[in-house]
């Protein structure tokens, strides 16, 4: 379903009207025009500060220039020295901006190194680098801010320091949002610094446009997990399955799997086998009809996945349902439905895959909904459903682990698609517009998350819920 008053706002007269009535402006977002390229950010300015004993500078500017950003940093900042000192040990220019007013140097994104703040006074650094340029960040720009996780600090004044750094960024995030533009924060763990290269391509690159307000931990990936050797079709080579392949988010996600190389098996009802086969000629993928609540999916998934292809390599639960009414109201059938097919299924069939039909350095992914995390009235079974997933994820990671594997979930917000072309009109708009970029999102931002957290690109995540939403108010 399209958002008519987004189109509305971008024409002269929506836009004075708009103007005129103080009404949302929904900017326009960038997305992705293909596939991660090599240099996914050669027409980017990134503006680049350190906090005093900031640890992940060598890190930061390596990935930054193999992803073909021009770094600059500011001409009077506090530790140009050690960032000139990391960038020459490593053979790479940086350049200096003139100042805010510098127009050649207009940095489209701000990277801030905060692992060394260590008091509340060290938060002035972030204040000092961010503050000045805020107004002038552009349409679409990008903020990344990177912290030690809290839990890994070492005192609990950096500890408070670090965690500062989540409360700022969400709310950057709602100021900087009306122009397109996203705040997000990487807690990155000891041993994670190289695995920091793939979530800087996402982050800073159109891939992640409706991702906004989000914090995701980094770990040292486990031994045996694929390290990304080529950024360009990063799942060349791989057997990707997408349940609820039809249509919708699922569809988009197929798609964009196989953009990057994948060869996708696809599986929905099968009264839908006729739009399966529609969506996967598209790529040539493979077409499981099935439900994945009956009694014998788990076996005939694993049996078709070692016979086609001799097993999986990634695996996205994707299919899900509603049967919303509250909960005085609400029948068993819904309940039983609802828990059947967006969690039961999930684990039954995982239990059956981590004995055969998945290989080593697996990578799943499960989708959530930020109704998991905020709750929505009418919901209680699908909040339960969506939230059991967030903990799921967190217990597998653990146990895929040992076989370098990782799981994570992703949170949509509000997804044009046909589950929200079905809400009452009133509730749908405000869903829409209760978001920092105050529009839904579209499939693809959901399927551009996903396949980052199937590719080696997220090495370093694992556990981890990632919300899609636009920074949407709900839960956050
Ligand atoms: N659209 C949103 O705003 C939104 C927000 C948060 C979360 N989500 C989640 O995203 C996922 C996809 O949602 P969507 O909006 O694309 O939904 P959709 O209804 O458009 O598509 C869901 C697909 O899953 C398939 N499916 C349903 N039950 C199945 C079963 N038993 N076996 C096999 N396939 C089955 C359907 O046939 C359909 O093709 C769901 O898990 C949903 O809960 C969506």
């Amino acid at each position: 379903m399209s958002d008519r008053y987004l189109e509305f706002t971008h024409s002269a007269f929506g836009r004075a009207l708009a103007d005129t009535f103080g009404l949302p402006k929904p900017p326009r977002l960038q997305r992705a025009k293909s596939g991660y390229l090599p240099q996914p950010l050669s027409e980017q300015n990134v503006l680049f500060g350190l906090s005093r004993g900031g640890e992940l500078a060598p890190a930061l500017l390596a990935a930054l220039h193999e992803a073909g950003a021009t770094v600059r940093v500011v001409a009077d900042h506090p530790t140009l020295a050690d960032i000139r000192a990391a960038a020459g040990a490593a053979g790479i220019a940086v350049k200096t901006e003139g100042g805010p007013e510098d127009k050649a140097a207009a940095a489209s994104a701000f990277v801030f190194d905060g692992t060394g703040l260590a008091s509340v006074d060290d938060l002035r650094q972030l204040y000092d680098f961010l503050q000045p340029r805020v107004a002038r960040i552009p349409p679409n720009g990008r903020v990344l801010l990177l912290a030690r996780d809290p839990a890994d600090a070492g005192t609990p004044a950096a500890a408070a320091a670090n965690a500062a750094l989540r409360g700022f960024m969400r709310s950057l995030g709602k100021e900087i949002g009306k122009r397109g533009a996203t705040a997000n924060l990487l807690e990155v763990g000891r041993g994670a610094e190289k695995a920091l290269a793939g979530p800087l391509r996402f982050f800073l690159s159109p891939h992640s446009a409706y991702v906004d307000g989000q914090s995701l931990s980094l770990s040292a990936p486990p031994k045996g997990a694929g390290m990304p050797k080529n950024f360009v079709g990063p799942l060349g080579g791989k057997v990707a399955v997408v349940t609820g392949a039809a249509r919708g988010i699922g569809a988009a996600i197929a798609a964009t799997l196989a953009r990057e190389g994948a060869r996708v098996v696809g599986i929905d009802r099968p009264q839908e086998e006729a739009a399966l086969g529609a969506t996967l000629s598209a790529f040539n993928g493979y077409g499981l009809p099935l439900d994945i609540t009956a009694a014998d999916a788990p076996q005939r998934i694993a049996d078709e996945l070692e016979r086609q292809f001799g097993g999986a390599d990634i695996f996205i639960h994707n299919a899900g349902i509603t049967r919303d009414k509250t909960l005085k109201n609400m029948s068993p059938q819904a309940w039983d439905q609802v828990l059947g097919v967006n969690l039961g299924a999930i684990l039954k069939i995982n239990d059956v895959l981590l004995q055969r039909g998945l290989k080593d350095g697996m990578r799943l992914v499960c989708i959530s909904s930020i109704g998991g995390i905020g709750g929505n009235a009418g919901q209680t079974n699908y909040g339960a459903t969506k939230a059991g997933i967030i903990g799921y994820v967190e217990a597998l990671t653990p146990i895929l682990a040992k076989r370098g594997g990782a799981i994570n979930a992703v949170a949509p917000g509000f997804i044009e698609t046909h589950m929200t072309a079905e809400m009452p009109m009133g509730p749908r708009e405000v869903g829409r517009r209760l978001s920092s970029l105050s529009q839904g999102g579209l499939p693809i931002d959901i399927a551009e998350a996903v396949t980052f957290l199937a590719s080696p690109l997220a090495a370093g995540v694992s556990g981890r819920t990632l919300r899609v939403c636009g920074q949407n108010f709900m839960g956050a």
